[in-house]
């Protein structure tokens, strides 16, 4: 497995990942395919600007063609103070191999040996177990739950962070 930047041939990932019902069924419901194109273009430019760390997972890294998901980690802008916040999305045919928390892994080691995010927060729903699962044994801490934004509707979620500044564990 290996984590490339995102890159403007990956719109068709992008719908499959966030266009679909069942991929979507945890995040509020599938997206709507307009928009995607500019969402990949508005990415691509936060990777290339590093605004912003935003990563296809690869399972073979001789077919980086090929993607089974993503990572991401952004500055989430609040009311309060800005933090970073982290994402994951595995496509169904490579869910329960390990990738989704490799993927995770690897970005927090990232950070860790960049020093850069501090405390990174994660919002998987309550009800996501695999997402639970990842933020549980990468060593996030709960904090608890709260109604979170996402795409315009409102979720349940858990609220888990880590401190990046720390080893993983
Ligand atoms: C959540 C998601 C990213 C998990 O990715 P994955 O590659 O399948 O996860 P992994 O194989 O790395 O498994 C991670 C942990 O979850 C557990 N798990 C995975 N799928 C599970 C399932 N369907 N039910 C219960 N546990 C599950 C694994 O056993 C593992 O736990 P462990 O480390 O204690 O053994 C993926 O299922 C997904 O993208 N789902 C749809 C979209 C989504 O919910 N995104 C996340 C939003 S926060």
């Amino acid at each position: 497995m290996l984590l490339r930047d995102v890159e403007l041939r990956d719109v068709d990932a992008y719908v499959r990942i966030r266009c679909d019902p069942v991929m979507m069924a945890e995040l509020g419901g599938p997206l709507p395919q307009a928009g995607i194109r500019e969402r990949v273009r508005h990415d691509v430019a936060a990777a290339l600007a590093d605004t912003a760390w935003i990563r296809m997972i690869v399972p073979d890294p001789a077919v980086p063609a090929v993607v089974a998901g993503s990572v991401v980690l952004w500055t989430q802008e609040s009311e309060d103070a800005p933090f970073s916040e982290i994402g994951w999305m595995v496509l169904p045919e490579f869910q329960r191999r390990g990738l989704g928390k490799q993927a995770v892994r690897q970005l927090l080691q990232e950070a860790h040996e960049e020093e850069r995010w501090g405390e990174v927060h994660a919002f998987p729903s309550t009800t996501n177990v695999a997402s639970n699962a990842i933020c549980r044994t990468l060593g996030f801490r709960l904090l608890g739950e709260q109604d979170k934004p996402f795409a315009g509707r409102l979720l349940r979620a858990n609220h888990w962070v880590v401190d990046t500044r720390d080893g993983l564990t």
